[in-house]
């Protein structure tokens, strides 16, 4: 089916709560329907945009185009044998409502991601992450129709090119295609993945470790850390923990011996960008109705009416603060647009 809306506002449709206006939203709640209204492609308003929960995305004016809502849903188990199952998963379902599916039935690989806000055909975007997994640990297969031709292609794991907080669909596929399903493969067997900071001794401390006692220890942890959406807009991280080489690191270590860092590779340390947020003194700082969270410094806020230029500007004294203070440069996780 599709629901079709002209001049509509999206208010609803992004976290960060900005009200600007679509010229077209449209939802669709199958494939064929899709596939059907793609070949039309050149009637409808340009550009063209897909939307999921709009958790990771960033409005900074009215679109002018086509908003694109794939709203098809299912969870199946497709194949099964003793140790893992395969579930192919439709993009419109809540990612949260996965893992919880998974986490009821014993199947082992998500847990770690409970509590990301979005849809399932967002996750292989920008591969989704948190607490030492990635959503590219348990991906096998990624479905979808190409924007230009209606066309459907089936990605594998690697001709998808994860990496953190990228793959194929931000680089040269990016806002060309509708992911419309997901195969992940699930572990049957224990199997826990607790070496992110203090999480194992957090979930410890509520017992033994079990994917319940996992899931509900992650969702406490992110609840004392994120703010809701619902009470305070943003789009989780605003910018990516920036992977900085040797010789950057060495100089910021002169100045701040104790600066966290995780090794990525031989030349080169991740540094997390909430400590340099914070570090250069942005925490609970306001810009306007714009602001930088007072618990997690890489999240921006919207604390009632800002608009996507209010939240921008922010973003971008940050990025100048940052370069001139420790010659790093802060790059977007969020999608702007
Ligand atoms: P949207 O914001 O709607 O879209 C994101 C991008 O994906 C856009 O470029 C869009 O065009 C594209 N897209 C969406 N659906 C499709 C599709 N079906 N086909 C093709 N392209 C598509 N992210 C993490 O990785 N880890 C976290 O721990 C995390 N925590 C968060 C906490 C909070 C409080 C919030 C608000 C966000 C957090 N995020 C986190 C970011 C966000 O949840 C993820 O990026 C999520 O995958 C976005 O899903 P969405 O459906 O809302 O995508
Ligand atoms: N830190 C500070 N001050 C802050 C925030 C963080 O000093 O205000 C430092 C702390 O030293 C802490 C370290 O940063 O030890 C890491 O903090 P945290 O564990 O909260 O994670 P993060 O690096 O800030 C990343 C992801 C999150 C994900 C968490 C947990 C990115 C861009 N962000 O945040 O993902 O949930 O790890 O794995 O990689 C998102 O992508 O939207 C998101 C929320």
């Amino acid at each position: 089916m599709l629901n079709i809306q002209q001049n509509i506002s999206l208010k609803t449709f992004n976290t960060f709560g900005i009200d600007v206006k679509a010229a077209q939203l449209t939802i669709c709640s199958n494939k064929e329907d899709l596939v059907d209204y793609l070949s039309d492609i050149k009637k409808l308003p340009k550009p063209l945009l897909i939307l999921g929960g709009g958790s990771n995305i960033l409005f900074t004016k009215n679109f002018e185009g086509t908003i694109i809502y794939p709203r098809i849903k299912g969870m199946e188990v497709i194949k099964e044998d003793e140790a893992s199952i395969w579930l192919k998963v439709g993009a419109g379902e809540e990612w949260d409502d996965l893992v919880d599916y998974c986490v009821r039935n014993d199947w082992y690989g998500l847990e770690n991601l409970s509590y990301i806000p979005g849809n399932v055909g967002a996750s292989p975007v920008q591969n989704i992450g948190a607490y030492g997994v990635e959503a590219q640990d348990c991906i096998e297969i990624v479905n979808g129709v190409m924007l230009e031709n209606a066309g459907s292609f089936t990605f594998t794991k690697d001709q998808c090119q994860f990496g953190y907080r990228q793959s194929i669909f931000k680089k040269e596929l990016k806002a060309k295609t509708v992911i419309t399903s997901v195969i992940f493969k699930l572990s049957k067997q224990p199997a826990f993945t607790l070496n992110y900071g203090h999480i194992k001794e957090a979930i410890e401390a509520t017992g033994d470790i079990t994917l319940k006692n996992i899931r509900n220890t992650i969702i406490d942890i992110r609840k004392s850390k994120l703010p809701e959406p619902e009470e305070m807009g943003n789009a989780g991280s605003f910018f990516k923990n920036p992977v900085i080489d040797q010789e950057v690191f060495k100089h910021l270590l002169e100045d701040h011996p104790n600066a966290p860092h995780y090794p990525v590779d031989a030349d080169h340390v991740k540094v997390p960008a909430g400590w340099l947020i914070e570090t250069a003194g942005w925490k609970g700082k306001t810009l306007g109705p714009a602001g930088v969270h007072h618990q997690q410094a890489l999240v921006l806020v919207n604390h009632g009416e800002a608009s996507g230029l209010d939240i921008l500007k922010l973003a971008n004294r940050i990025i100048v603060d940052i370069r001139a203070q420790f010659d790093i440069t802060l790059e977007p996780e969020v999608n702007v647009i």
